[in-house]
């Protein structure tokens, strides 16, 4: 018998397609667009939703979904999706590593490709096809519970990094059963928040949209992203999911997108339920549809939904047989009708955890931790014995140090004691294993954070649904703060690890605060007054406000949520094993109050400053120090003037100035002396890495396109001239940190105006 000619592997895939589609009925055709949630079951989604897609899928649940998709009229092989967002987050002993704020710190897109594919060396082993990651939102308001699942806040870095880590997940092509599907999320503009609330409406104009939301989004689109998920919220008054100028126009329309998009969780649920625009989920499957999405996430009454809006005429059913035909598309270049991709046992005893992956783990933990503040006590002798104090709630907490998306972070049911322990170095074991022979490493808390509890408001929504705990800030506890006085007065040195625990982190879990919660401040007033020199080190999803102590400890460094290596990472950097090189990808505010604190904000306020207090951040955007010093000299611009179509290229002369290697991050900011348009100060546009040798100079060349420099006006237009470049150093935009950042600066001038 021959075979169909859907299940014939020599025929061109839109052939496929087309046959398959063909043969669907209308239920099977739009259970093919719902992604439901394996932990609620899988029998019921797929022998009679007929459902395309499981997210949130248990080992277990992933081979018998299988058996139970043969037991389906067509077999259509389910496509499984799961965040493994800083690798394979919920897979027991899998590659943990920083969070993509942490590796963002690196500056550094090769880096990301290869974590990128390493972990989906490691997903597709697992019987995973697709990854919603990276994430591509700009993180701006620092309460925002979801910024360390960003690269932090600048467009440029954003679109460099998610791009380096889209090729990284999807290798050589989908064909590789070592690819796996990367997700642009959450487009656009989600983390637009008011005052950090979750999913809020964003504020956004289209002239914002167009300079800084989107680009790196377009970047995405470019290089391949095979799929994109769509934001919570709402811009003005349009929820993302029915926006049609974003999908349709922009994405679909101007960038010639191909891929695949899918909604955010309920988002089609949310259009009746919270945002209200529709009554029913006939016509709110309708709206969504013919907006453009191809796959719903965890909206069952979808289901009756799309089938009940074709019948009363809302929705063509063409439309539907579209957004079907680019679901299949993927499942057939993913090769799912020949090898369905199951779960290996074989290949993951080979690649889980592979010793290559740790390797490179540990090579990224490096370049993510950042050198803020140093008075000369770093590094510390790495052959006297010392001392050594380690105090604060996050010196020796293994599953909190991962950070969100990781083992038990809460969205996986199955991973109760989260990864393994042994797998994960803590501060505490780090500095342990690598104080010098004869030294004397002790540990008290000190503090604790929070604690959790029901919300005073009841423990249930209206409709019967638990609401989640809350977390409560806890008092000081004199005995334990008086235990780490003790330690610490004892000891030569302090190492105080403080930030915050993951019930302060991730979706739904904004905070009003930044400052360090429960007995942290009091702790770090109470070693910084002892007089022993303090190495503060935030070990902390996101930047918090430091309380004055901090202006007294000797050294400052922030290790985001560094992953299982962090804390052998942070050691090699104490003891000067290795070099800081970590840059902040996202600045650092003094004050709550001063949200948002980025880089590049619009400028032409009245005034400079709050009467109470700078506007200027502890430690902006791009800053990070090494344990050496670096001068830059010799900015020239090589080709002074071009067109709209040419690239900027400039020299400059990087010389390590003092005693020990240095990796420089080179950042070129362009500023546009005479705008179009009111625009920010600066904009990073390009940065090198050079590494140098004490007493070794290098001639770095940056490159920057001129249409990368133009500025975006109200009818949403970039108009385009000529311009003229001249150079200089500056660091004048900050405070003078020559070591640590010097701000290379071409300026656009003479440019017409619209
Ligand atoms: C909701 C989150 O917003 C999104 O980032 C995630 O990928 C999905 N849930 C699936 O877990």
């Amino acid at each position: 018998m021959t075979a169909l000619p859907y299940l014939d592997a020599t025929l061109p895939i839109a052939a496929r397609v087309a046959d398959l589609v063909g043969r669907m009925t209308l239920p099977e055709k739009v259970g093919q667009m719902l992604q439901l949630n394996g932990k609620d079951g899988i029998e019921e989604p797929i022998l009679e939703m007929h459902v395309g897609s499981l997210l949130h899928m248990s080992p277990e649940n992933m081979l018998a979904a299988r058996e139970v998709t043969e037991r389906t009229r067509l077999q259509i092989p389910l496509i499984i999706g799961e965040d493994c967002i800083h690798g394979h987050s919920f897979w027991e002993g899998a590659t943990i590593y920083p969070t993509q704020l942490g590796l963002a710190a690196s500056f550094d897109p090769e880096i990301l490709e290869r974590v990128g594919r390493a972990t989906a060396v490691e997903v597709a082993a697992t019987g995973i096809h697709w990854t919603f990651s990276p994430v591509i939102c700009i993180a701006r308001d620092l309460r925002w519970g979801r910024v360390s699942e960003t690269f932090g806040e600048d467009p440029h870095l954003l679109g460099a990094l998610s791009t380096a880590m889209i090729r990284g997940y999807q290798g050589e092509g989908l064909s590789d059963p070592t690819a796996i599907l990367a997700t642009a999320k959450h487009f656009a503009g989600y983390s637009e928040t008011q005052g950090g609330r979750d999913a809020s409406e964003a504020d956004i104009s289209r002239r914002k949209l167009r300079s800084w939301y989107l680009p790196p989004f377009e970047e995405a689109a470019r290089a391949g992203s095979g799929t994109f998920m769509l934001g919570y919220q709402a811009i003005d008054g349009t929820p993302i999911t029915i926006n049609k100028w974003l999908l349709n126009d922009v994405l679909r329309g101007e960038w010639g997108y191909q891929g695949m998009l899918v909604t955010d969780w309920d988002n089609v649920g949310n259009l009746v339920r919270e945002q209200r625009l529709f009554p029913d989920y006939a016509q709110a499957a309708a709206a969504a549809v013919n907006a453009g999405n191809d796959m719903i996430m965890t909206t069952p009454a979808f289901f009756q939904g799309a089938q009940d809006a074709v019948a009363q005429g809302l929705l063509d059913e063409a439309r539907i047989d579209e957004a079907v035909s680019r679901i299949l598309t993927l499942k057939f270049a993913l090769g799912l009708f020949e090898d369905p991709r199951l779960p290996s046992v074989e290949r993951q005893r080979e690649v889980i955890a592979h010793p290559d992956h740790t390797a490179l783990n540990l090579e990224a933990t490096r370049r993510s931790i950042v050198l803020l503040e140093n008075d000369g006590l770093l590094p510390l002798s790495s052959d006297a014995p010392l001392k050594i104090a380690v105090v604060g709630p996050n010196a020796d907490d293994a599953q909190n140090q991962l950070g969100d998306w990781a083992g038990k972070s809460g969205q996986a049911d199955w991973l109760p004691d989260g990864h393994p322990r042994e797998q994960i170095t803590t501060v505490l074991d780090g500095l342990r294993a690598q104080a010098p022979a004869g030294s004397v490493v002790e540990y008290a808390k000190g503090a604790e954070i929070i604690t959790t509890g029901p919300d005073p408001i009841g423990e249930f929504f209206p409709d019967g649904q638990p609401r989640p705990h809350i977390a409560m800030p806890v008092e000081t506890d004199q005995a334990m703060i008086a235990e780490a006085v003790a330690l610490a007065e004892a000891s030569d040195v302090v190492v105080a690890v403080l930030g915050d625990r993951i019930e302060l982190v991730g979706e739904g879990r904004s905070t009003a605060t930044l400052e360090l919660l429960g007995g942290q401040r009091d702790l770090l007033d109470a070693v910084i007054a002892t007089g022993k020199p303090v190495v503060l080190v935030v070990l902390a999803s996101k930047p918090h406000v430091l309380p004055a102590s901090a202006e007294k400890a000797a050294a400052v460094i922030w290790a985001a949520n560094p992953g299982m290596v962090g804390g052998q990472a942070l050691a090699e950097i104490v003891f000067g094993a290795i070099e800081p090189s970590g840059r902040m990808p996202i600045s650092w505010p003094r004050h709550v109050g001063q949200q948002p604190t980025f880089y590049n904000q619009i400028d032409a306020q009245h005034g400079y400053r709050y009467a109470d207090l700078t506007q200027e951040p502890q430690w902006v955007f791009g800053e990070g120090l090494t344990y050496t010093s670096v001068s830059y000299a010799d900015l020239a611009v090589s080709t002074p003037e071009v067109t709209a179509a040419d690239t900027v290229a400039a020299t400059v002369t990087v010389t390590n100035t003092g005693d020990r290697p240095a990796l420089e991050t080179v950042q070129a900011y362009v500023r546009d002396v005479n705008t179009s348009a009111t625009w920010a100060d600066r904009e990073l546009k390009a940065f090198q890495h050079v590494a140098l040798q004490p007493g070794e100079s290098a001639t770095v060349t940056v490159e920057v396109p001129a249409s990368a420099c133009t500025i975006v006006t109200s009818d949403e237009s970039r108009p385009t001239s000529a311009a003229s470049w001249s150079p200089a150093i500056s660091s004048s935009w900050l405070a003078p940190r020559p070591a640590a950042t010097i701000f290379w600066s071409p300026r656009l001038s003479s440019r017409s105006k619209p």
